[in-house]
């Protein structure tokens, strides 16, 4: 078969994770008899420096016409100073809208070969770390409207709205059920629903739908307390399923308890079309172009896309395979370094170099 990927690295460390996980593409399809063609774009920073915006007609165009979409992590302190309204991350809100993904799926897991740099007591990871947020992500207040910042009463005031149709509500609650029943069976919707109307309309909305998925256990949680439930007891949670906001502040703590932020992937997806694939990290400006990145989500992001995008699930299959093969011969860029005497310190090169070696039929 034949793909056609955009390829956006973007800034910071994006281009050398997306360049291993490029390497791990074409590699599979060697072994599996598949031809991936990848186009690159810019998209961010380093689209603002070279076309002045940061998500340029070409890339939007690019991607439109694509099979998937593989992206690296935009923004640093260079954008940090310019003009509002030309943030790198807009280019990424902007992709995202325009290509209809509402729907992120954010695998945190905790591999076995790095329970060491879990940062929770073993007790209270009990039987493993295993949390799919599901993230709504073209509504709520990143993109509600009106949004400003104007004067009044001789002070300067700034505002968002937060606000969804009962059809958003309706379509990402079905990507949380739909996921649950591939997993564990068991979702909790997670709101704040004491407050806020539009977490109530959330959760008549997602009470509404459950009527179709009897098989998966509904529970609801205000946004503070899933917070601390997932610090104190994460394996209560299979599938979270919320709003833009709270899904990315949720997210991130899922990820980080994990202790491996470097190794976790997510796929954006929408109705039909092309997906988006991207580590859930950040361009971690610090290290970049100094072959430190840990290149393992953007190659895990690739096995997102297989199953999600083309249905590739022995493809997906051998790239896990791969990667959990290289943790256990004690590879490990500095991010998942523990003190074990017989890990191996590598670069973002050798580590996607070692991967590629490994994907076999
Ligand atoms: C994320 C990021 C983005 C978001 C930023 C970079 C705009 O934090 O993907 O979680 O807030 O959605
Ligand atoms: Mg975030």
């Amino acid at each position: 078969m034949k793909y056609k990927l955009c390829v956006l690295p973007g800034d910071g460390i994006g281009p050398e994770i997306v360049a291993q996980a490029e390497r791990v593409l074409g590699k599979v399809g060697e072994v599996f008899g598949h031809e991936f063609t990848c186009e690159t774009h810019l998209i961010g920073g380093a689209a603002i420096d070279a076309t002045g915006g940061p998500l340029p007609e070409a890339t939007l165009a690019a991607a439109k016409a694509s099979d998937a979409v593989l992206l690296g992590a935009v923004g640093g302190p260079k954008w940090d100073a310019i003009d509002k309204a030309v943030r790198p991350e807009k280019g990424l809100l902007g992709i995202r809208k325009e290509l209809g993904l509402f729907a992120n799926l954010r695998p945190a897991r905790l591999f076995p070969e790095l329970a060491a740099s879990c940062c929770l007591r073993p007790d209270i990871v009990g039987q493993g770390l295993d949390v799919v947020v599901v993230r709504e992500l073209t509504g709520g207040a990143y993109f509600g409207q009106p949004r400003g910042e104007e004067m009044r009463g001789g002070e300067r005031v700034a505002f968002n709205t937060m606000l969804y149709a009962e059809s958003e509500i309706r379509r990402i609650a079905k990507v949380g059920f739909e996921t649950a029943r591939k997993r564990g069976k068991k979702l909790c919707s997670v709101d704040k629903a004491n407050v806020l109307e539009v977490s109530q309309l959330w959760r008549e909305v997602v009470v509404e739908e459950s009527k179709n998925y009897p098989d998966v256990e509904l529970s609801h949680m205000y946004v503070d307390n899933a917070a601390m439930q997932l610090v104190r007891a994460p394996s209560q949670f299979d599938v979270i399923v919320t709003e833009n906001l709270f899904g990315d502040i949720l997210s991130d703590e899922a990820a980080i308890i994990t202790g491996s932020i470097g190794m976790l992937p997510s796929a954006s997806l929408g109705a039909g079309g092309p997906g988006l694939y991207e580590p859930i990290h950040g361009s971690a400006p610090d290290i970049a172009g100094k072959d430190l990145a840990n290149p393992l989500a953007t190659i895990l992001s690739i096995s997102m896309m297989f199953v999600h995008s083309f249905g590739l699930t022995d493809e997906a299959a051998a790239v896990d395979k791969a990667v959990a093969e290289v943790l256990r011969e004690g590879f490990r860029t500095g991010d998942i370094m523990g003190a074990g005497k017989t890990e191996k310190r590598v670069g973002c090169a050798e580590m996607g170099g070692l991967v590629a070696e490994r994907i076999r039929r």
